[in-house]
């Protein structure tokens, strides 16, 4: 039997990416085969789709990091055929043949059942991104800060910050959302942002080694120099969260806000988180956190996802691209 996957091939140097027939693999001992009913686009997506060094392995390759979809066979009874799943991040789309394809021949281990009110196309529009973004929510609510002071969000018209500007916004924080697209206002109003902040205005002066304190806490997705102004303007216990670097991997911070102001900054790692974190993530996203993703979400053929991986590379790609298989 066969199915169809997008798959990522290298020539002379140069990665490009095809649809193609492959043979659906035999179950082995410990995973499940997978029918996907959606996947989703992520930067690292992007990243192994390119040919992005210490991404994928090897080549040809099947990237898709998130996967929505329905149990066709289990090596034991974890899961039964027809079980609604979810399974993102680990190895999936690095080592393993990712959500690009059809099918995915996974550890059950990295499996777990979708949430019964969670349909396959509001799971992958929260994808890897709306789970980081419930996984850097959660750190901020579970320090117990003040929600007196807004709240900053960078990189918010992106994946991860667009999820974050609407969680934090249903949890009645005051939000203020930086971006490079500041007139994308009327997007990050509807998103649940009160303040637009231009990227370009907020990093108009240098970090100072200790701000005024006017935020509670951040949600950064950037890093960089971002992160570095951002830790300078956070006021007593207040928070940041840490998860991306498309704005730099290096900064520089005083020591300052943290201990003058006791702030705390908090790594991210969503892909590896234990199952059962994610597990209690999708069903605070499926219930009490639920939001309405469909304004900032758009649907595209697998076979249509060449410019939209180049898009999200450029950092253009606005909310989060959900992807349909078949014809
Ligand atoms: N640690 C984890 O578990 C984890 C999980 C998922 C993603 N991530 C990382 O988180 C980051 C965001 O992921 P995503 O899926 O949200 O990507 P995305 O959809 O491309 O969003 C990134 C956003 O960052 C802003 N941006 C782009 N280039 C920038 C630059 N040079 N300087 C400052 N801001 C820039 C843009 O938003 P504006 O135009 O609105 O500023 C862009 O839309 C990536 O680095 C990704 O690898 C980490």
């Amino acid at each position: 039997m066969k199915y169809k996957a997008y798959v990522v091939e290298e020539n002379e140097g140069k990665f490009s990416g095809v649809l193609k027939d492959l043979d659906v693999p035999q179950l082995e001992n410990g995973k499940a085969l997978i029918k996907v009913h959606k996947s989703s686009l992520n930067y690292k997506d992007a990243l192994a789709a390119s040919g992005a060094k210490g991404v994928v392995r090897s080549y040809p390759f099947v990237p898709g990091i998130d996967i929505s979809g329905e149990i066709i066979e289990c090596s034991s009874e974890k899961f039964s055929a027809g079980d609604k799943v979810i399974a993102t991040g680990y190895k999936i789309g690095m080592a393993e043949f990712g959500g690009f394809g059809e099918i995915v021949h996974l550890p059950e281990d990295w499996v777990l059942k979708s949430p019964k009110n969670l349909s396959h196309q509001h799971a992958m529009s929260y994808g890897t991104a709306g789970l980081t973004a419930a996984a850097s929510v959660k750190k901020i609510m579970d320090s117990s800060i003040n929600n007196d002071l807004p709240v900053l969000v960078s990189g918010s018209t992106g994946g991860v910050g667009s999820v974050a500007v609407g969680l934090l916004s249903k949890l009645n924080f005051e939000v203020h959302a930086i971006t490079g697209k500041p007139n994308e206002v009327e997007l990050l109003n509807n998103m649940g942002a009160s303040k637009i902040i231009s990227r370009e205005e907020f990093m108009s002066e240098p970090a100072k080694a200790l701000d005024k304190g006017i935020y509670c806490g951040a949600v950064d997705t950037v890093g960089g120099d971002i992160l570095a102004k951002i830790l300078s303007m956070i006021s007593n216990n207040g928070v940041v969260t840490c998860c991306g670097n498309v704005g730099g991997m290096m900064f520089t911070s005083s020591v300052f806000p943290f201990i003058l102001r006791g702030i705390q900054l908090s790594g991210i790692d969503s892909a590896e988180s234990s199952i059962d974190l994610k597990s209690e993530l999708w069903d605070l996203l499926s219930d009490e956190w639920f939001i309405d993703l469909s304004k900032q979400t758009k649907n595209v053929k697998i076979g249509n996802i060449g410019p939209e991986i180049e898009k999200i590379l450029k950092g253009n790609q606005i909310g989060r691209v959900v992807i349909d298989h078949g014809e």
